[in-house]
């Protein structure tokens, strides 16, 4: 049997939200030594109270976490507190150790569904550590550990700067940027994890570290590409830069019908270049289904997003155009309103907590198979067309600029593949029955994971590489580490290593683990 089989049934049989297992008095026991040491403004929260609701909601419930409390930290100072009373409880009782597992969250986002393993948990929700300081010298700012992308983004335009965060304006700073963090300025800049300049980590023990190019250097290399695995980071010094003048873009959202797949791909390969796209440009597209422009076919949602004027963008935009879509929406924005205008703001489907399931099925790819993607589509259209529970479904094709993605020198980070050029994933977005038991959903579920898997193996088979690369924050968790954090030797050893050395006990296991 398929391990993913294993791990499906095993989350079938303890649906999400059975905490009555959870000994409550051990809890309540830890609450109670805790509270006294907290700041003023932390709280703990169980099960049923409105806090609890908030602190634990989340984008996709599918192998969710499952918390038996919440600690919701005010200060930096809390999170060392908490962990280290985490810490000292299951050593001095032996027989509990590991009995009080915990995972920090900032935005809620994560979907990967090792955190599944989590059971009767510790939530530590960092999201009241949401500041932004920049700093004297204009170039670098103090983020706090669980800033949204969103309130970074309004500080620091307010200030006329700006910096590389995720896309959507409800993930967290560093949820993506510890494993990577895409967005619409990684051409001019790179990625969000080549942002960070230095992190203050809480470890697994409670001890606190400064982690930079010049302490624990080693670990500063881990945490920029698997940066899940060592600690909790309480606050990064990250890089920020001046908004050009009169800084102004185009959202041009154009759909197709699914007879210019080939014509529209291929266009977007020749402004991919292998590399070479320019910083201005990003192209973005998913298929998805439109009854109003195709009643038996998913459509194509596509975007050309550039930062200029509309006479700028308009070698790239007239040739979308000449491509005859069946709608056009062209608008210009400033920066902070580009997530709107991509339905990834916050009344957005992106930014929804409603206790969906959303599966998605990675793969890094360096350009367009017009064939393969024929054949990834053509499965896509199938699956979603038969199963009205499917008909919400995605395929995002990200092109982002790589330029200063790829001027980084490879082996300087644990991030794995700067080679590649864009991020592909289907995305199943799926409403379970709502009994509670998410039996009914499973069927649905399983369905979903084979085309989504069939769909990958369709895009890797004809991306010409020998090696497969899913972008570690898009994983659904039955991918390998290879896939996520490189398939060089060297590389796993080194994380290993560092895993070894600096969370021994592995207190950090459940988003993608290195093991
Ligand atoms: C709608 C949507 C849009 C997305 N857009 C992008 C995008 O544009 N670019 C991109 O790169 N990724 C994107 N992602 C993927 C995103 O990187 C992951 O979903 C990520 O896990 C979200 O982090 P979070 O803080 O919101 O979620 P959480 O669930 O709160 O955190 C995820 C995990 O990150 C770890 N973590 C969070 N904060 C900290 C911290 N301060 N210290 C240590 N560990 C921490 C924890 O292990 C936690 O389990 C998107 C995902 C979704 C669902
Ligand atoms: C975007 O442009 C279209 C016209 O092309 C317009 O109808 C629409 O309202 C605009 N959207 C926003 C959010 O401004
Ligand atoms: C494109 O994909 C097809 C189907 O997988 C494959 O046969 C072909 O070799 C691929 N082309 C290139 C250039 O890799």
């Amino acid at each position: 049997m398929q391990a993913y089989t294993l791990l499906l049934l095993a989350l079938r049989f303890t649906p999400v939200g059975a905490l009555d297992k959870c000994q409550s008095q051990k809890f309540s026991d830890f609450a109670a030594a805790l509270g006294p040491i907290l700041s003023p403004g932390a709280s703990i929260s169980f099960p049923g109270s409105h806090k609890f609701a908030d602190a634990t909601s989340r984008y996709s419930t599918y192998g969710a976490p499952g918390f038996a409390v919440t600690v919701d930290v005010a200060s930096e100072g809390d999170v060392d507190n908490t962990v280290r009373k985490i810490f000292f409880s299951t050593k001095v009782n032996v027989a509990n150790a590991h009995q009080l597992p915990f995972l920090a969250t900032s935005g809620h986002h994560g979907a990967t569904i090792s955190l599944g393993r989590l059971r009767c948990g510790i939530n530590i929700n960092l999201r009241a550590l949401n500041s932004v300081h920049v700093l004297e010298d204009g170039r670098t700012a103090v983020i706090g550990g669980g800033t949204l992308t969103l309130e970074v983004t309004e500080a620091l335009w307010a200030l006329g700067k700006w910096t590389v965060t995720g896309i959507c304006e409800c993930t967290s700073l560093l949820g993506p940027g510890l494993g990577g963090g895409h967005g619409w300025n990684q051409g001019r800049y790179g990625l969000g994890l080549d942002q960070i300049v230095e992190a203050n980590l809480v470890l697994g023990d409670g001890s606190g570290v400064v982690v930079s190019a010049d302490s624990h250097a080693d670990l500063f290399w881990g945490l920029r590409g698997a940066g899940h695995n060592f600690g909790i980071v309480t606050s990064v010094k990250y890089k920020v830069y001046d908004v050009p003048d009169g800084n102004t873009w185009v959202v041009a959202k154009y759909t197709y019908t699914q007879d210019k797949l080939e014509a529209l791909f291929g266009l977007f390969d020749s402004f991919i270049a292998d590399g070479a796209q320019p910083v201005q440009l990003r192209h973005w597209a998913t298929f998805m289904r439109v009854p109003e422009i195709d009643p038996v076919h998913a459509a194509i949602a596509s975007w050309i997003i550039y930062e200029g004027t509309p006479e700028q963008a308009a070698p790239y935009t007239s040739k979308m155009e000449a491509l005859e879509p069946a709608t056009t929406n062209f608008n210009t924005t400033t920066y902070p309103g580009i997530a709107v205008l991509m339905g990834m703001d916050r009344s957005a489907s992106a930014c929804l907590e409603n206790g969906d399931h959303v599966l998605r099925f990675p793969i890094d790819l360096r350009g367009y198979n017009l064939t393969a993607h024929r054949a990834a589509y053509t499965i896509f259209d199938e699956v979603s067309g038969r199963y009205p529970a499917l008909s919400g479904a995605t395929m995002l094709n990200e092109g982002y600029s790589v330029r200063a993605v790829q001027a980084v020198p490879a082996e300087s980070t644990a991030y794995p593949d700067r080679f590649n050029n864009l991020l592909l994933s289907a995305s199943f977005r799926i409403t379970p029955d709502g009994d509670g038991d998410d039996t009914k959903g499973m069927g649905i579920d399983q369905i979903a994971i084979e085309a989504g898997l069939k769909i990958r193996r369709t895009l890797f088979e004809g991306g010409g590489l020998p090696d497969l690369y899913t972008y570690v924050n898009y994983g659904l968790g039955l991918e390998t580490l290879e896939n996520y954090y490189g398939h060089e030797d060297w590389r796993l050893a080194r994380l290993r290593s560092l895993k070894a050395k600096y969370d021994p006990d592995r207190k950090f296991s459940f988003y993608a683990p290195i093991n």
